[in-house]
């Protein structure tokens, strides 16, 4: 499984030092919050230009009008982004998955941790790069895994969406083989790796990596 740690709970003040701890992982996952489609607020990409990323990056917007936080993730030079349908609707949606493609970038739909799989149309599911299952509620780390998600990923594989599934929340080392099973490419995984040493980081990234 690849695997894509979340610093949304890392140590902001040591930043270079944390990402730096993961750099054997597959991605880095920048959780975005703007304070209305969830009650946090999260850095933005101005905060993380003196960052030098070990991997490639990729910016997670829990964010009303997702397409205003575009540019600045572009500049940074990420390599996917993804929205939720929650906050655009079917129709944006499709335009700005085409957009992010037009730009080089992955662009990935995401449905939070109550929403169904039906939401997404055929349509979207053609043109997303990625689909981005949250397995929690959007708007915070440390909470617990919903298994509702692996029916989720299987409805996604069985409406034929042979795109990444990447799935967000929750996810541990023993959760992570039900999502290889359900048809899953990629996990976020946040407090499980960060809340761990920086030296024991990598070992725990390999373990995901091994499943
Ligand atoms: C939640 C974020 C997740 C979260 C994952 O809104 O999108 O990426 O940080 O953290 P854990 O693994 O602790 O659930
Ligand atoms: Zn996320």
């Amino acid at each position: 499984m690849k695997i894509s740690p979340s610093i949304l709970d890392a140590d902001f003040l040591h930043l270079q030092g944390e990402v730096d701890s993961i750099g054997n992982a597959d991605r880095i996952h920048l959780d975005i919050m703007d304070g209305k489609y969830v009650p946090s607020t999260t850095i933005r990409a101005s905060d993380l230009l003196n960052i030098a990323f070990p991997i490639e990056t990729e910016a997670h917007l829990m964010c009303d009008n997702p397409e205003t936080f575009f540019k600045e993730f572009v500049d940074l030079g990420v390599k996917g982004i993804t929205f939720h349908i929650e906050n655009t609707g079917e129709k944006e949606a499709l335009r700005l998955l085409k957009e992010l493609k037009e730009k080089g970038i992955r662009g990935g739909i995401c449905i939070d941790g109550y929403t169904e799989p039906d939401t997404l149309s055929d349509d979207v599911l053609h043109t997303a790069g990625q689909i981005l299952v949250m397995s929690v509620k959007a708007g915070k780390g440390g909470q617990s895994f919903m298994t509702e998600s692996l029916d989720k990923i299987m409805t996604l594989r069985e409406r034929g969406y042979e795109g990444e599934i990447e799935v967000d929340g929750g996810i541990n080392l023993d959760n992570v083989k039900l999502l290889r099973e359900a048809g899953a490419d990629i996990v976020v995984v946040g407090s499980f790796v960060m809340k761990k040493p920086t030296e024991e980081r990598c070992k725990v990234i390999e373990k995901f990596q091994k499943v």
